[in-house]
């Protein structure tokens, strides 16, 4: 297993700074980040945690482009709103820089540079896909087409979504350019490539050998790249939107969005402790961990390592604990389908609430299959959890004491069997905590916390200390002491995980500096110590603004429905004559019911202007209350064949238009016109 070491060095995947960031991103990088750093600096271990924005990178330039502004406009935006939102979260990082810096740009191409002196690049020549119309070449996103693995039509020249393979953009079948959607052309281009083949045999030995401990599904995504056998990779581009390529005649080419980002931590290190870096990110007795999300974990386990064993005199991660994906109401969590919670978005509807989306986040951690997040779900987390079980028990704790105490801590005596046992699964949580935290297992050691205060309620059940405060004071002060240490223990166990909860529980106690030694200790609040007034540490959320989110939610899939929706083609020409066989007219609809027995049908009563006739027709699920129809002036085809359904014959024809989400509404003249007028 792994090796001591002096201090930890966490980064955390650089978010794309073209949109906000969502619970996806939360839950599988940076909620688990910041619970193992903080976890880490109350052992009293020394630990950086290094976020920042990633700026470079095709989407953010189609982003610009699709609002017509510059790329650096989109990135300041999203910039400040993300680093915002974290701190707004909690998420303590020590940094949060952006690969737009001029650290950054001297950094990365430094870092090329070097492995260029060394021959670590290999220059090609090839043919690459260009739009002649944009005057661009196209990789990345800036190029769709059919997936050659699975066939998926969508797939970007990056990736397939859909099937998780990574592409080049000439691999597509079909391509067609982002930007103007022309079918492109083959282009000579040159290319720096970091020959990854050379690394293939140091890779295999660091994963596949020395760290059979990583996640499995780290792990086993490593070992399927690894057996396929690695190719060089192109860490240049032909775009404006980067960093240049720092050699001679290497104009309009920049360093890949990949290149350049995960220099991006050593980067932001060098920001917040200039040369000390070398300390973090060169020193063997550190450890560096890369918490990321799935689709990450080829950069970060193979191609950004072959980049550090290149330059060579930089440490390698020592493990890459990748989540799965969180999805949101059973479906796919996407940018551009705006299907999200928006984190900044949260902290505005929810204010004071931040625990409580972390407490939810951990709960459903999607740490080894895709997990999904409901409402309905984080509504029922808040109410019979975080209210139920741990603000009930340290609410009761402390109002007990004010009631029976004045709020000075009662002295304890002499400890009975229901004492100790309390003492003790506190104690042994606490160390199967520290083992779950220990490996990563974040949703585990949340459980184990809660245990920890369900432990505390059951105390207080068997214990009656509002019954036995009748009788004997004595041991109603024993109970409450314990009863108060039970919670400071609590405020130590869950500030990796709630740290709004724990701070204000610390200073509703009094309790001073607080570490994870102290866990497991039933002398933190001294005797005679005042507690402040119980203020309560969750309440419970009503159904309406759970209602309002699902709401938003909804909206939104109507909203991407319409914008999917296009109407039908065009049917092929009819000619004058054929069309003066169709005799439209106008009615009035006297009567208007549901046929019973059917699902689809209603049956219409219309005033013809010859007389009235019966007329069904198929519209019954698109009206809830056909009444609404009675007095309207209506279109129906008045010749056509009659014909018999339910035992009621139908004399014609009612006129509807098909709506984006398949509701049929009646089609009727827009000004007064007499039943009988012809249409045509
Ligand atoms: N921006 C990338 C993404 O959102 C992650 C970059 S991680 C880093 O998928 F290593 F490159 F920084
Ligand atoms: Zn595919």
């Amino acid at each position: 297993m792994s090796k001591e070491f002096k201090r930890t060095l966490i980064t955390t995947a650089l978010p794309y700074a073209n949109g906000p960031v969502h619970i996806g991103h939360l839950a599988g990088v940076y909620v688990p980040a910041d619970i193992y750093a903080r976890y880490l600096r109350l052992k009293g271990e020394e630990v950086l945690l290094i976020g920042g924005s990633d700026e470079h990178g095709v989407p953010i330039t189609i982003k610009a482009k699709k609002e017509g502004v510059t790329p650096q406009d989109i990135v300041d935006r999203y910039h400040n709103i993300i680093k915002d939102s974290f701190e707004g979260l909690g998420i303590s990082f020590d940094v949060y820089g952006r690969t737009t810096s001029e650290t950054h740009r001297k950094t990365a191409s430094d870092f090329f540079r070097r492995l260029y002196d060394k021959g670590e690049f290999v220059e090609k020549t090839s043919m690459q896909l260009y739009d002649e119309e944009a005057g661009q070449f196209l990789a990345d996103r800036y190029v769709t087409g059919t997936c050659p693995h699975c066939g998926n039509e969508h797939a970007y020249g990056d990736q397939c979504e859909a099937c998780g393979t990574s592409l080049n953009a000439t691999d597509l079948i079909n391509p067609k350019s982002a930007i103007t959607g022309n079918v492109p052309v083959m282009k000579e281009t040159s290319h720096w490539y970091l020959p990854l083949d050379k690394w293939q045999k140091p890779l295999e030995k660091w994963i596949l050998e020395d760290h059979k401990e990583w996640k499995s599904n780290v792990y086993g995504q490593c070992k399927s790249w690894l057996d396929m056998g690695l190719q060089p990779r192109a860490v240049s581009r032909d775009l404006d939107w980067g960093i240049p390529v720092p050699v001679e005649g290497a104009d309009g080419k920049v360093l890949y969005v990949w290149f350049d980002a995960p220099i991006g931590y050593i980067s932001n290190t060098i920001d917040l402790v200039g040369d000390d870096y070398t300390k973090w990110w060169k020193d063997p007795e550190t450890r560096m961990l890369h918490f990321i999300g799935k689709d990450n974990i080829v950069f970060h386990c193979i191609v950004f390592p072959a980049m550090l064993m290149a330059d060579g005199s930089f440490n390698l991660p020592d493990n890459v604990p990748a989540n799965e994906f969180l999805n949101l109401e059973d479906d796919k969590i996407s940018t551009s389908r705006n299907w999200a919670v928006w984190l900044h978005e949260y902290l505005e509807d929810f204010p004071g609430k931040q625990d409580v989306l972390r407490y939810v986040l951990t709960a459903n951690a999607p740490e080894t299959k895709d997990n999904n997040f409901t409402w309905k779900d984080f509504q029922a987390r808040n109410n019979s959890e975080l209210v139920a079980i741990l603000g009930n028990f340290v609410n009761r704790a402390v109002v007990l004491t004010h009631k029976y105490f004045d709020g000075v801590v009662p002295a304890a005596g002499e400890l009975q069997d229901v004492d100790n046992a309390l003492i003790n699964e506190i104690r042994k949580l606490k160390a199967e905590m520290t083992e779950a935290l220990d490996t990563f297992h974040f949703r585990e050691a949340l459980k184990l916390a809660m245990d920890m205060a369900r432990a505390g309620n059951k105390y207080l059940q068997e214990t009656e200390p509002w019954k036995i405060a009748k009788t004997d004071m004595e041991r109603t002060a024993t109970v409450l002491n314990i009863a108060i240490q039970t919670c400071a223990n609590l405020s130590i166990a869950f500030e990796p995980f709630l740290p709004f909860m724990s701070a204000k529980l610390i200073n509703m106690l009094g309790e001073g500096k607080i570490s994870w030694d102290m866990l497991g200790n039933f002398d933190i609040v001294p005797a005679g110590a005042k507690i402040g007034e119980p203020e309560l540490l969750f309440e419970k959320i009503e159904d309406a603004p759970i209602d309002a989110q699902v709401q938003k939610l909804l909206d939104t899939k109507k909203a991407n429905e319409m914008a999917a929706w296009k109407p039908e083609e065009v049917k092929p020409v009819c000619s004058f004559d054929d069309f003066e066989k169709v005799d439209i007219r106008v009615g009035k609809v006297l009567e208007c019911n549901k046929v019973k027995k059917s699902k689809k049908l209603l049956q219409f009563l219309i005033e013809d202007g010859m007389g009235q006739r019966t007329i069904l027709s198929g519209i019954a699920l698109s009206y809830e209350d056909p009444s609404v129809l009675v007095g309207k002036e209506i279109c129906f085809i008045a010749n056509f064949e009659p014909r018999k359904m339910m035992g009621i014959e139908s004399q014609g024809m009612i006129l509807s238009a098909v709506n984006s989400d398949g509701k049929l509404v009646v089609i009727g003249p827009t000004g007064p016109v007499a039943p009988g007028a012809s249409v045509g």
